[in-house]
């Protein structure tokens, strides 16, 4: 068998998955001790398999090698952390930054930066240990859209009625986000009235 991408790290990315997923796993403990409303809905992450990163490679003009997956693509280790609410968001958001083995290298608000498809999630990019991982934080209805959304569309060739379709899913998403607005607004009267 030929040599994996990650030559001989994949022990240590594991490592280092596992270890984040231990951390946020403690924010959300610590975020939901005052509440005691659940923050994290699902916690997801993976190590992205040799053939999406070799074929990522490739599309990137990039050759397929270490140096390549493990320092100039940044999403080889990946974690998703969905949400119950928008403010848990920003709440895991910010327990991830405050973690001092934890560096930024670089994030997105898809949030309040809406990508023109309707995607909405917060992205981070950070490098623990000497190697990155991409972590996507969103909420209950924006991993729902996301998920339906990618099976439809995502790096698909949609041709015929490929903008009504597109403005479509966008309404979708716009709709989805109100209805989580409102669900927070619900969320602070509960706290406002049990003084929480
Ligand atoms: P990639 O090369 O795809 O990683 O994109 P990028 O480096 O420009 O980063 P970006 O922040 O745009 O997207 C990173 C990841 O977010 C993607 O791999 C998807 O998982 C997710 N994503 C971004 N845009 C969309 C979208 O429109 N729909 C869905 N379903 N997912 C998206
Ligand atoms: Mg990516």
């Amino acid at each position: 068998m030929a040599e994996s991408i990650y030559g001989k790290h994949e022990d240590e990315m594991h490592e280092v998955m596992e270890y984040l997923m231990e951390r946020i796993r403690d924010g959300s403990k610590i975020i939901g001790e005052k509440t005691g409303i659940e923050v994290i809905e699902h916690l997801k992450c993976r190590i992205k398999s040799e053939e999406s990163m070799r074929e990522k490679c490739r599309r990137m003009g990039l050759p397929e090698s270490e140096e390549s997956a493990l320092h100039v693509l940044h999403d080889a280790i990946g974690l998703r952390v969905v949400c119950s609410f928008l403010d848990d968001v920003y709440a895991i958001r910010d327990f991830i930054a405050s973690c001092e083995e934890i560096d930024i290298v670089n994030e997105k608000d898809y949030i309040r930066n809406v990508k023109p498809s309707g995607y909405r999630s917060y992205h981070m990019i950070i490098m623990v240990r000497g190697y990155y991982a991409e972590i996507q934080i969103r909420t209950i209805s924006m991993d729902t859209w996301a998920a339906l959304e990618h099976h439809i569309r995502y790096k698909k060739n949609i041709k015929g009625n490929a903008s009504l379709i597109f403005e479509e899913l966008k309404e979708c998403a716009d709709e989805l986000a109100s209805t989580d607005v409102r669900m927070q607004i619900i969320k602070n009267m509960i706290m406002e009235e049990e003084n929480i």
